[in-house]
């Protein structure tokens, strides 16, 4: 009985002893998850203690390289920052207005770089409307002195950011602003207009340029220079390229009926009349295709004058993105200069990622959905900067100002070494 009991008082203390361990260990597990939670909950807030996260005093560009492989710590630390929205970059604009200093301390690339970029100079229409810092990085991303860029800003743009892309423009002896700007309704007529406002401002420039390229404000290049002429001369025979195809019966909604721009209280939009179109002009065959092009100068100064190309333009006034069907349309002809009649969406252009309702879709998207096209954000660098195409869209400064500088960063050393020039210090980002 002693025995028995004795044992069993063993038991009993080894399972108390045991179960005491248990208690301890949950209780000292519980600990520390609360204090995990805490320490998480306290980071989250806390602005003092975590000084790697604030971007004023900590440099999250130094991840970007690692951003780039797509490691998971670089990641999750960038998108920490990213979150905080850091004003990552201030364009310098000294007063009294100094132009040398302009360009030296937003570190512009003032050389050709190479013979055969200098011999190859290129036209440049870009067309924006907000965002000033982001059109300053694609600006100096593209730039070199031979080439010639006209700037279209939208009239409905604040006053304010028209002035200082115009004293930016005038620090250069190729940068100019097109002589005649629209106020530009999304899928209306007036962007097709001032891609032509451009041209007819492009076609009277002393530049030799040889083909032009029409860009957003949130563009951003994913080749240098260097390797856009590459593409255009070697793949291309520097013709014309305008992906497209014969407009599909689901796209015939946008010239069948006759649509209407309208302004109201500073609000643009457009909307379709109850108005049924006439046929296209002269027998044309209406194409459809993305509204981003390489055209030769040649080509652009038939668009200005041929009587087709003059009929179809008045006919498109009407139309919904007629900026979607012009250029692809008139590339399909077989006799204009340097036209590609039988291609279809060939054309390594712009990499645009559709919302899936949108249209075909070759990645996920990991930033967000702006007007059914995917604003880029860090874990979508690794793919972008792998793809064949010469621009990528869509980019935002103001959303995610780290994706932008990673982007741009990786970019520039691209540039840099590419090129057997000496390197001068300004042209190294560090911002
Ligand atoms: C930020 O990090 C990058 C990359 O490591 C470095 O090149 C740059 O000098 C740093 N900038 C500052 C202000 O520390
Ligand atoms: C503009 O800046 C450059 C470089 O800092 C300087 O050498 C030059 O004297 C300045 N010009 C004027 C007019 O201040
Ligand atoms: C281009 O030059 C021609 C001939 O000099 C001139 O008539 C025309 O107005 C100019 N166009 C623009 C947009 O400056
Ligand atoms: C386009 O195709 C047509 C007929 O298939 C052919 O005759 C013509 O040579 C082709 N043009 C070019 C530029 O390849
Ligand atoms: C520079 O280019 C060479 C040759 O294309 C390449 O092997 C090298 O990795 C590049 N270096 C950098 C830093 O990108």
């Amino acid at each position: 009985m002693d025995r028995k009991f004795g044992s069993s008082n063993t038991a009993r203390s080894e399972l108390l002893g045991y179960s005491n361990m248990n208690k301890i260990k949950l209780i000292f597990f519980i600990a520390l998850l609360v204090m995990f939670i805490c320490i998480l909950a306290y980071l989250k807030t806390s602005t003092i203690v975590y000084p790697i996260l604030r971007y004023e005093q900590y440099n999250c560009s130094r991840y970007c390289s690692a951003i780039l492989n797509g490691d998971t710590a670089a990641l999750w630390l960038g998108e920490r920052c990213e979150k905080q929205k850091p004003k990552i970059f201030h364009v310098h604009i000294p007063v009294p207005i100094n132009c040398t200093r302009i360009k030296l301390e937003n570190h512009f690339i003032t050389s050709s770089l190479s013979q055969e970029e200098a011999s190859y100079p290129l036209a440049y229409i870009i067309i924006i409307h907000q965002e000033f810092e982001m059109f300053v990085k694609l600006l100096r991303a593209i730039y070199r002195p031979q080439n010639v860029y006209c700037i279209h800003v939208d009239q409905k743009s604040p006053k304010d950011y028209q002035r200082k892309v115009k004293t930016l423009s005038d620090c250069f002896h190729n940068i100019f602003l097109a002589s005649k700007m629209e106020y530009v309704v999304y899928g209306g007529f007036s962007r097709l207009q001032a891609d032509i406002n451009c041209m007819k401002d492009l076609v009277n420039s002393t530049v030799a340029w040889k083909e032009v390229i029409n860009l957003c404000g949130q563009d951003f290049p994913i080749k240098t220079n260097r390797e856009i002429i590459w593409y255009i001369k070697n793949k291309w025979g520097g013709r014309n390229i305008t992906p497209g195809i014969q407009q599909p019966p689901h796209m015939k909604y946008r010239t069948e009926y006759s649509y209407k721009e309208e302004i109201k209280n500073s609000k643009a939009k457009i909307y379709k009349l109850n108005q049924k179109k006439a046929a296209p002009p002269l027998e044309l065959t209406i194409y459809f295709g993305t509204a981003y092009y390489v055209l030769t100068r040649q080509f652009v100064e038939f668009v200005l004058e041929d009587a087709r190309a003059l009929a179809l333009l008045e006919w498109s006034r009407d139309t919904y993105s007629p900026d979607e069907h012009y250029w692809v349309t008139l590339n399909r002809l077989k006799d204009a200069p340097d036209t590609t009649p039988n291609v279809s969406w060939d054309g390594d252009v712009r990499a645009v990622v559709w919302a899936p309702h949108a249209g075909p879709t070759s990645h996920d998207c990991k930033g967000y959905y702006r007007n059914d096209i995917c604003v880029y954000g860090l874990r979508d660098l690794k793919w972008i900067i792998q793809q064949p195409t010469m621009f990528a869209n869509k980019f935002e400064q103001t959303t995610n100002p780290l994706t932008v500088a990673c982007m741009e960063q990786w970019h520039r050393d691209r540039i840099l070494n590419q090129t057997s020039e000496t390197i001068q210090p300004h042209w190294y980002l560090q911002d």
